[in-house]
């Protein structure tokens, strides 16, 4: 069984030396590479900018990465052949139009940016995925949690989506634990206590290879 997983903020980059990023560390993403590789698969990890170093199971193939441009080529590249999609990156929505040649003088009081949007690479990949093919995806909410989940379960054809909320403690960015409710594309919904990141991948783990078809 071959694994994509996203994991890692993105950096958009403005000038030469500066750029738009989130607080994203890559934990997430990198348990569940740990967790697939011990169940026998072959992952391929696509990290943005993370402190983490590349995990040292042979089964992991890492790939870094800096925009969500360059994320989304690396996960197109490798999707037609994966059975398992899972988007653990926190993509930055918007990157600048412009990305100056030259590092950006101050000069006025204020100064405004155009940004626009960047390619959704799970829903993107989403339009592509085969019967066979299982997606799953993250939902980091602070309101009407489910429902979000559920919206984004549908617009981006996951099967699976991980849903965080950030009005629970210990969850979500620069945390160790992480506390989780899967939904699936079936309607059930189970909730899981606050954990190490590495046991809440085991259960996503455990989750999609009890969705899967067997041959995949
Ligand atoms: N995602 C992605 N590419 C993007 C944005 C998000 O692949 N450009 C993926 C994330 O990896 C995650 C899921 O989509 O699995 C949901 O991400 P989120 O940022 O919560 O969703 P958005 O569509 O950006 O919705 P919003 O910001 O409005 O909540």
């Amino acid at each position: 069984m071959r694994v994509l997983i996203t994991a890692g903020p993105t950096y958009e980059p403005l000038d030469p030396v500066r750029f738009i990023g989130n607080h994203s560390t890559g934990k997430m993403g990198y348990a569940l590479a740990e967790a697939f590789a011990a169940s026998g698969a072959a992952v391929t990890l696509i990290s943005g900018p993370s402190n983490l170093p590349d995990p040292a199971h042979p089964g992991i193939q890492t790939q870094r990465v800096e925009t969500a441009d360059q994320m989304y080529a690396a996960a197109a590249a490798v999707a037609p052949e994966a059975g398992v999609w899972v988007f653990a990156a926190a993509v930055a929505d918007y990157k600048p139009a412009q990305i100056a040649a030259e590092k950006i003088k101050k000069s006025g009081d204020t100064l405004t940016l155009e940004l626009v949007k960047n390619v959704d690479i799970a829903a993107t990949l989403g339009k592509t995925k085969r019967p066979e093919q299982f997606s799953v995806g993250f939902a980091l909410e602070t309101n009407n949690e489910h429902a979000h989940a559920l919206d984004k379960l549908h617009r981006k054809n996951f099967d699976l989506v991980v849903l965080n909320s950030l009005r629970d403690a210990g969850a979500g960015f620069r945390h160790d634990t992480n506390k989780v409710t899967l939904l699936d594309a079936q309607g059930q919904t189970r909730i899981f206590e606050v954990k190490p990141k590495a046991e809440v991948a085991q259960d996503i783990v455990d989750a999609v290879l009890a969705r899967l078809p067997r041959e995949v």
